[in-house]
């Protein structure tokens, strides 16, 4: 696919099949990861591959981080049940779920940068995905930070989880895409 059609065509999709991401294409998305841009070739990347029975291993980790949660509020058991079950379906939402995580620089620079070079990785994976014929969706939000989280994954201090890309094949229409243009965020500085 060429690289302008695929920018253009990607869509984070949220709703895909249960149906297995074969090997090849996820070492293909993999590839395309370590392609990324990165400041004094750190080479940052750390993935962790969640397919199949292995997204248990992330399941467990959410529901208890979950229950804990619900324990620290003081949440009723029912409302609590439901919440770690929810948190614990989330795994699952996807066939292929890949964490990235980004390695802490020699200092807070280095750090900052390395963070940034991950997110470009992600792109790349995503836009290899797409052009596979597969969906993504990048996801994160307060319980992806999380200290518990961080344990699970054996993060150091500057460590940093970037991000969840789950991927399989879509199940739901594309939707249209809505960016103010460009020159709307753009001031030129030519003379
Ligand atoms: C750092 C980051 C975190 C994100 N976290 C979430 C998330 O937790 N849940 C979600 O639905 N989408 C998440 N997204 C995806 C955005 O929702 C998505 O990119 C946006 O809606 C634009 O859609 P598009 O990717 O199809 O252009 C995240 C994207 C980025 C860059």
């Amino acid at each position: 696919m060429e690289v302008n059609h695929a920018i253009a065509t990607r869509r984070s999709l949220g709703r895909v099949t249960q149906d297995p991401v074969p090997r090849e294409m996820v070492e293909e998305i993999l590839a395309s990861a370590v392609h990324a841009p990165n400041h004094k070739i750190t080479e940052p990347w750390r993935f962790h591959v969640f397919a199949g029975k292995g997204r248990g291993e992330l399941a467990r980790a959410r529901a208890e981080l979950a229950r804990r949660e619900a324990e620290a509020e003081g949440e009723e058991e029912d409302m609590a049940a439901g919440r770690i079950s929810r948190e614990r379906k989330k795994a699952f939402r996807a066939p292929l779920v890949i964490a990235v995580i980004s390695a802490a620089g020699r200092e807070e620079v280095e750090s900052l940068e390395n963070y940034a070079a991950c997110c470009a990785a992600v792109q790349n994976m995503q836009l290899t995905a797409h052009s596979l014929g597969l969906g993504s969706i990048w996801r994160t939000g307060p319980v992806a930070y999380h200290e518990y989280m961080r344990e699970f994954f054996g993060l150091e201090e500057g460590d940093r989880v970037v991000a969840y890309l789950y991927v399989g094949y879509p199940d739901m229409d594309e939707r249209p895409r809505c960016r103010k243009p460009a020159l709307e965020s753009t001031i030129w500085h030519e003379e």
